[in-house]
């Protein structure tokens, strides 16, 4: 029997954390590329070192190739420049002055992993997600199930974990989720959020859950403030999540940058909505019965992500 295989591009700490969660969930041998010599071969060899104590049988590789990637299942692309301090004038940059930069950097690996691994489902991880998840759409030139930007995972778990947080309940009841583009404008929904089917508005007040919503919305900018660098565990656990859907064909229904076509009224335009995630990767779009507020809320977030794609003048 063939074993599941999956690429993680950067050896970062997204990248890391992510194969160190696909390796103790024993979901697929990993090869773990990253353009710094060593470094992947590094990462690999330490984390292949604790499968005798954590019990798991994978073949983890570290390569600065591409041709270790080959038949890949599933590529998770991490590499990018992340969010960190400008020495010079202190201050972080956005997800969307990126753009440029990690355009460069996503598109000529796209390009590599792509040739070995026509039939991969590749997950884009790298920011400004939506606009890199046309990037590696462009490049690749693979069908829209088959490329998958990790976004709403993430912040539909900072959401939850807010309102747990709050209400003083675990985590494992709250259910809600978060749509739109993976920036300041991303649309969580109170209104389809609850507590064990306990309608969020009966638990908390107006005000906390405007003040969530905001803290959802900044909540990498959050992190980044506290740690000055990017986060990476909630980044790897959301992304090693939609790997497992697609690995066991799971069919969850995770929320998903995806390249529209027509639902939600949007075109040509990824962003992030509610996806069931199997074998072939996005299986179906959900399309909620969205109300006036939230498809305005919806309409400002699409407009944001726009704003950056045109950036890049991508065809
Ligand atoms: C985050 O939201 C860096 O986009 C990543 O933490």
């Amino acid at each position: 029997m063939r074993r599941n295989k999956v690429t993680v591009v950067g050896a970062g700490a997204v990248g890391s954390t992510s194969a160190h969660w696909i390796a103790t969930k024993e979901l697929a041998d990993v090869v773990l590329v990253d353009l710094v010599n060593g470094l992947p071969q590094g990462v690999a060899l330490d984390l292949a070192s604790s499968g005798p104590v954590e019990d798991f049988d994978l073949k983890i590789v570290g390569t600065n190739d591409y041709e270790p990637t080959a038949d890949s299942d599933v590529i998770l692309i991490t590499a990018g420049v992340p969010r960190k301090k400008d020495p010079v004038t202190g201050k972080f940059p956005s997800r969307d002055e990126l753009v440029k930069i990690n355009q460069d950097v996503v598109g000529p690996l796209t390009e590599k992993l792509a040739k070995y691994s026509p039939n991969s489902i590749i997950i884009v991880v790298t920011n400004p997600l939506d606009a890199m998840c046309h990037v590696v759409k462009s490049v690749s030139g693979f069908p829209r199930e088959r490329v998958i930007g990790q976004a709403g995972a993430l912040d539909t778990a900072r959401y939850k974990t807010f309102i747990a947080m709050e209400l003083g309940v675990s985590v494992e009841d709250v259910h809600g989720i978060v749509l739109g583009g993976h920036g300041d404008e991303m649309v969580p929904l109170p209104r389809h959020t609850s507590v064990s089917g306990i309608p969020l508005r009966e638990l908390m007040s107006e005000d906390k859950i405007q003040a969530i919503i905001e803290r959802t919305r900044k909540g990498g900018g959050e992190i980044v403030g506290l740690m000055g660098r990017s986060a990476y565990y909630a980044p790897a656990s959301a992304s090693v999540s939609m790997i497992e859907s697609i690995l066991k064909d799971k069919k969850r229904v995770i929320a998903s940058a995806v390249y529209l076509q027509g639902e939600y009224g949007y075109k040509d335009l990824f962003i992030g909505v509610p996806a069931v995630l199997g074998a072939k990767g996005v299986e179906k779009i959900i399309e909620m019965d969205l109300n006036a507020e939230e498809k305005g809320m919806l309409e400002v977030s699409a407009k944001a992500v726009r704003s950056v794609v045109d950036v890049m003048g991508l065809k």
